[in-house]
């Protein structure tokens, strides 16, 4: 996408980012490194061309899923083990100034990329989103909501 280039966290300012959700920013603000030393979760984050702030970011970390947790349709497609390998999409967010021109679908592209690109195997993407707004955000990238799960939802990679 132009006018931003994503990368890995690294000594990017952070004390600015503003979403709308005060959960994700402070998340964005004291956690990120934290998780990223521990191996929790890495984030990468969608750096503005024009003035280097951050406009976004997005974290991945591993997951897994029990096979019966999955629709039928999804399950008899798939080996029967009990659990089946999967990347979190655990955090996303766009800054408010930036909201509106598709850096979120630009996010969420790169990080199937990055997931299905891995050496490490996860058959697909889980997310789990905030709220009504943010599924259907999701659902309308071609995530699929899960079985008994309003805001759990899933990609295959
Ligand atoms: C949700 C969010 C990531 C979307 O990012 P964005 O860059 O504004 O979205 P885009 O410009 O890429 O929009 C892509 C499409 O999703 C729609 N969309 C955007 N925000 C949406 C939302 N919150 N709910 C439902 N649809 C949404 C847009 O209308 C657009 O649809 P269109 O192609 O039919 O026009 C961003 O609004 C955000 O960070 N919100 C606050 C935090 C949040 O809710 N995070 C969700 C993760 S749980």
């Amino acid at each position: 996408m132009s006018g931003y280039r994503i990368e890995p966290l690294a000594k990017h300012d952070r004390k600015k980012f503003s979403c709308g959700s005060a959960e994700l920013d402070r998340y964005f603000r004291e956690q990120t490194t934290q998780d990223t030393r521990r191996r929790i979760a890495f984030c990468f984050v969608a750096v503005n061309d024009d003035d280097g702030e951050v406009a976004g970011f997005y974290t991945l970390a591993a997951t897994s899923l029990a096979l019966d947790r999955l629709s039928a349709e999804w399950a008899h497609k798939l080996p029967r083990y009990p659990v089946v390998p999967a990347v979190l999409l655990g955090r996303l967010a766009v800054a408010t100034s930036h909201q509106g021109k598709r850096l979120g679908i630009a996010l969420v592209a790169d990080a199937v990329m990055r997931a299905s690109r891995s050496e490490i195997a996860g058959h697909m993407m889980v997310v789990d989103a905030k709220d009504e707004r943010a599924a259907s955000f999701y659902a309308n990238l071609g995530f699929e909501r899960l079985p008994n799960h309003t805001f759990r939802l899933i990609m295959r990679l």
